[in-house]
């Protein structure tokens, strides 16, 4: 079940704002019947009307991996028009991204229709790894990487970090380049729990999200998840 504004959204009819504006006007039914409350869930089995435009139904449900690039916003859609990782996929479905990476973060992201897995591999207490490669500044001291490996606060809770690595060390530029896998869903994270050792984050991609890498996918290539792969998935709940 999603909130009917997001699923308008994601829709790419309108944006957000829109949605909210028109679901509150009235101009919104599912069903048949006018929902003029914000927040209101649905399944891709509703019927959507907007303004007299039935939305496409998602009956069947579609996977990715997508390898974003940097510039590419991790939404279904972008006030600004911006290009989203939506955009990437060759489809009519109506996809959204699983979780969030930032505007100059790259590597890998889920898309798919189906709202179901989305909440399994969003919820914290599936406890799904993510694996990230950040270049930071400076050169990590043995008290930075304990602190790493015991957790980091961030904002009242601990970053708990699964596995740890320093790949590199540019004793030169005074740059490092880091493997970090954390369980861990906050927006920012990463460069949040660098910032916090005084080690900014340069540049950060995700190459790997539980046991999907990133492979052969180039930037801004992308592949269908296999069944198999979808059962794994589920299997993490
Ligand atoms: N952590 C971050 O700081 N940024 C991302 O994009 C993902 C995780």
């Amino acid at each position: 079940m999603e909130r009917l504004q997001k699923v308008m959204a994601a829709s790419g009819l309108v944006s957000r704002r829109k949605a909210e504006e028109l679901i509150k006007n009235g101009k919104v039914k599912v069903n048949g019947v006018i929902i003029s409350k914000l927040g209101t869930k649905v399944n891709g089995n509703d019927t959507i009307e907007v303004e007299g435009t039935i939305l496409k139904k998602d009956n069947v449900k579609e996977y990715y991996l997508l390898n974003k690039p940097r510039k590419v916003i991790s939404s279904a859609s972008d006030d600004k028009n911006r290009p989203t990782v939506v955009d990437y996929i060759d489809t009519d479905a109506r996809l959204y991204p699983v979780g969030r990476l930032d505007y100059d973060t790259t590597g890998l992201i889920i898309l798919t229709n189906d709202g179901e897995l989305a909440n399994i591999l969003a919820h914290p207490k599936n406890k799904i790894p993510k694996t990230y490669i950040a270049k930071i500044e400076g050169l990590l001291n043995k008290d930075d990487i304990d602190r790493l490996k015991s957790g980091i606060m961030i904002e009242g809770r601990k970053v708990f970090v699964q596995d740890f690595k320093i790949r590199d060390k540019d004793f030169a530029k005074k740059t490092s380049l880091v493997e970090v896998t954390i369980i861990e869903g906050r927006n920012h994270i990463v460069k949040k729990m660098f910032a916090s050792l005084h080690h900014p984050v340069i540049r950060l991609s995700r190459i790997k999200i539980a046991f999907l890498s990133s492979d052969n996918l180039k930037s801004g290539q992308y592949r269908k998840l296999s069944i198999k792969e979808v059962k794994k998935l589920y299997s993490l709940k």
